[in-house]
């Protein structure tokens, strides 16, 4: 019912030549499974043109790793919904845990982020997730919820079609620790339960909700069958076009 879709994060990695090349190396090993899956690559902001051109031809979308949610003006480094339009990109990662922890972004920010996008015609990826110590004291429940009131607040339901929701615990990122399929979907459907509270049964239903934390060609599988798993957002991996590929394969 939910067709699953794989997005690749390649965070701020490659370059001009090998960010083309695994564009490339994705679009030829992943040339038969046109209208079965959908398939995104989020490479960093300077090189989204390029790597769009390799993507031209296929069914591969573009997509950015942020967005800012102010349209134009005097906001310097930003780069809004419309210019990532301009390029090409269908998606947006909006709330990456990077940006989080890392950046700083906060629950208000990213949801203009998602905001803006959706109003530019861009389709937000936003993801959710706790860290280490927050899943040691038994706060998932609370932080995810927490993140997906502020994250999603004030969308209507029309609004929402546009979103896909990424689950990816912080402690599962870059750190070769992948959640338990049974962990990931415990959260899965804790997403799925608060969409439908927050918006509709409709809603919560047809929102795909994908994973994301160490995912590899070797426990993908698992994790997409899981009931409530319907994609996966891989990093590492999805620098490796064999990796990505065998990735989306096990996805279909
Ligand atoms: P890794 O696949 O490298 O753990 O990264 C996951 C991620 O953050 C994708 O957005």
């Amino acid at each position: 019912m939910r067709k699953s879709f794989v997005a690749g994060n390649w965070k701020m990695n490659t370059d001009v030549n090998s960010g083309v090349k695994l564009a490339e190396g994705v679009v030829s090993g992943c040339n038969d499974l046109a209208g079965k899956i959908d398939i995104a690559v989020c490479p960093p902001f300077v090189y989204l043109q390029q790597v769009g051109k390799a993507l031209q031809t296929s069914h591969i979308a573009l997509g950015s790793q942020d967005i800012y949610f102010e349209q134009k003006g005097a906001f310097t480094g930003e780069i809004s919904a419309s210019m990532l339009k301009d390029v090409g990109c269908t998606y947006a990662i909006c709330g990456h845990s990077e940006r989080r922890h890392v950046i700083g972004e906060t629950d208000d920010l990213i949801n203009k982020k998602v905001q803006a996008a959706i109003t530019g015609g861009i389709l937000p990826i936003f993801c959710v997730g706790e860290l280490l110590d927050e899943r040691k004291a038994n706060k998932t429940a609370e932080v995810v919820t927490r993140q997906m009131k502020k994250g999603l607040a004030g969308l209507t339901e029309e609004k929402m079609a546009a979103v896909t929701v990424a689950y990816e615990p912080v402690w599962a990122i870059g750190t070769g620790l992948t959640a338990t399929p049974q962990q990931a979907q415990e959260v899965h459907a804790l997403i799925r339960k608060l969409l439908a509270e927050m918006f509709d049964r409709k809603i919560a239903d047809t929102i795909r909700i994908q994973y994301g934390g160490s995912v590899k060609p070797d426990n993908a599988r698992e994790l997409m069958n899981q009931e409530d798993v319907d994609g996966l957002l891989v990093g590492g991996a999805s620098l490796k076009a064999d990796d990505f590929v065998a990735i989306v394969k096990a996805s279909v």
